[in-house]
C-alpha cells in the first residue's frame, strides 16, 4: 500500500487510486484558492477542468490524473498566487 504525505499528514492509500482520491478520503478540501481567494475543488474528475491542481513532489499536477505512489509529498495550493 502506498504511503504518502498530504500537507504534512501521513496517509496510506489504496494502490491504483489517484492523489485526488487520497486527498478527498483524508477530508482535505478545498484543494486550492482562486485568484480572488475563493475555495476551489475538483469539478470534472477526468482531467478537463484543472480545478484539482496541487503540488506533488514540487510539480503542479492535476490530482485526478495523478496515481498515488509511495513516498509522494502532496501540498494543496491554499495561498492565493497571482503568478499564474
Ligand atoms: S477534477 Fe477536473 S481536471 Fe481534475
Amino acid at each position: 500500500m502506498p504511503e504518502l504525505t498530504l500537507d504534512g499528514l501521513r496517509v496510506t492509500a489504496r494502490p491504483g487510486t489517484t492523489v485526488l482520491a487520497a486527498l478527498q478520503n483524508a477530508g482535505l478540501s478545498p484543494l486550492r484558492r482562486s485568484l480572488s481567494g475563493e475555495p476551489r475543488g475538483a469539478l470534472c474528475g477526468m482531467g478537463t477542468c484543472s480545478e484539482c491542481r496541487a503540488v506533488v513532489d514540487g510539480v503542479t499536477v492535476r490530482t485526478c490524473l495523478t496515481p498515488v505512489r509511495n513516498g509522494q509529498d502532496v501540498r494543496r495550493l491554499l495561498e492565493v498566487n497571482r503568478d499564474f
